[in-house]
Parts: C-alpha cells; structure tokens; sequence
C-alpha cells in the first residue's frame, strides 16, 4: 500500500487523537510511561524499538524523547494515522521511520530479526483474532534480540463472563463521562470530521478497506496472554498493570538461550 498525497493541519489532528483516545483508555499517558520504565533500558544506548499499530505514533514519540538515540520503527497499516505521525515528525527528527504495513504479514518481518531491544504496542493488538495474535506474539520473540522486551497496553477480557460484563459496563461509563469532562471526539466524530475536513472520501475508503477488523472490543482473557507468550518462550511474563479489562503486560525474551 502506497500513502496517499494529501494535506492537512497535521499536529492539530495529532492532538484531536491523542484527546480521543485519552478518553477511551484509562490512564493512557500513565501506561506508556510504565511501558518505557519498567525494562530499565538504558537512556542513552542506541536502541532499536518497534511500535506495533502505532497509529500517529503517540507511545512512539515518548519512546523517542526517553532514548535520544533510539531508532524507532513504527507500524501500523491506517494509511491516514502514518500521514498524520511522519508529518509530525518531519524537520524534527530522522530517528523515526513509519512503516505502513499489516501486522498479520509476515513479509516485513523477515527484515527484522532479532533487531529489537524493546516491542511496545498500545491498544491495537486486541483487532487481531486469537490466531493472528498468537502468531504475532512468536514474530514479536523473533524480532526481539535476547533479553529484549516486550510491553503491551491493551484491553485484556476476565475469564469470567459475568465480571467481563461489569468491566464492559464501568468502562462504557467512564467514557462518557470523560468525553462530557473533556468535549473530545469519540472514535466516529473523529474519522467522520477528517472525512469532512480532507474531502477526500477516497481516502477513507482506503482506510475502511485497510482496516479489517477480526478482534474483540473486550481482547483476550489474561490466561490467553500468558499462556500464550509463555509458549513463544518468553520468561518474566507479568501484568504489571491492571484496572478492569485493560492492562499492561511485559514479557521478556531469555538473555541466553
Ligand atoms: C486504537 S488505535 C491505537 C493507536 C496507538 N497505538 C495509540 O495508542 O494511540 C489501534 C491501531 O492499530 C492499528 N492496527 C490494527 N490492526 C492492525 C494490523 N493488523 N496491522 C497494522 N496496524 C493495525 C490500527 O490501524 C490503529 O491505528
């Protein structure tokens, strides 16, 4: 997929995001300082990061300005949230590449074996379906080098369908009352104001095309996920956060296999 030419307010639409999705996930900016913490990495190595559905690139610029000599690579296949993130980032920093491509296709990642001292995905692994999320959890090990980390933010379902219930119903609320708090656009009022202000349905239909949707709003019960790392031959796998259905989950490859 090729990114399209098109123009627009760009950092002004960055922050419409980041406004967006602060409402929708409890302590965001709390989380993704946890994520860059918790591996103790040093500041200033040159580390290789690698953000999975990295959207405009919100958890990859705080990874940017925690390593000043990180190289970060950031994925995602929206072709208009990586026209948004690259024009951030031009004239202020060459130490990030945008990458539009799908995390389910293993083709680009053959280009990056164990490269990565650190994986960081927020809010974008649960669109995957159960199989798609498996396989990517052994492409994350094999693109880690040894003792390198993984950090992800995501929702993550109880085990227990009436609790998950609950969850559901707490979240839905907090929502509301953090969009009534902030007058932020919700996930629909965002896409369709960008339609409007880009004229260019074109390119939403490339977006609505691109995106496929194969996930669970809820993700994957929390056994899910640790089985599942601990499979791939992740140690140290932990939830080091957890408030409802939403959590944060490290993992780390072994130094020394
Ligand atoms: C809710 S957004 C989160 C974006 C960003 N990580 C953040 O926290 O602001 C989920 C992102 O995952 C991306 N995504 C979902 N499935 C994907 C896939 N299979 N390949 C690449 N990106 C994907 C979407 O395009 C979207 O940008």
């Amino acid at each position: 997929m090729t990114l399209p030419d098109f123009d627009l307010d760009w950092h002004l639409w960055f922050e419409r995001w980041e406004a967006m999705q602060n409402c929708y996930i409890p302590q965001r900016l709390y989380r993704f300082a946890l994520m860059l913490e918790l591996p103790g990495l040093p500041r200033e190595d040159k580390l290789w990061i690698l953000d999975l559905g990295c959207g405009p690139g919100s958890l990859a610029f705080l990874a940017l300005r925690r390593h000043a000599n990180g190289l970060i690579v950031a994925v995602d296949f929206d072709p208009v949230l990586v026209a948004i993130g690259q024009q951030v980032a031009k004239g202020t920093t060459d130490r990030i590449q945008f990458l539009l491509a799908d995390i389910r296709e293993g083709g680009w990642w053959k280009g990056y074996e164990e490269v990565f001292d650190l994986v960081l995905s927020a809010t974008a692994l649960h669109w995957l379906n159960a199989e798609h999320l498996a396989e990517t959890y052994g492409r994350i090990y094999g693109a880690l080098k040894p003792g390198g980390w993984f950090m992800n933010s995501d929702h993550i379902a109880s085990d227990n369908p009436r609790t998950q219930a609950l969850y559901r119903k707490i979240l839905q609320e907090k929502h509301q009352k953090a969009f009534r708090k902030t007058g932020a656009d919700d996930w629909n009022g965002f896409w369709e104001d960008l339609g409007r202000e880009l004229n260019r349905l074109d390119l939403l239909a490339l977006r609505n095309e691109a995106a496929f949707w194969e996930g669970t709003e809820d993700g994957q019960p929390k056994r899910f996920h640790i089985g599942q790392l601990e499979r791939c031959g992740f140690e140290e796998v932990e939830i080091h956060w957890q408030e409802l259905g939403e959590a944060v989950i490290g993992a780390r490859k072994p130094s020394v296999r």
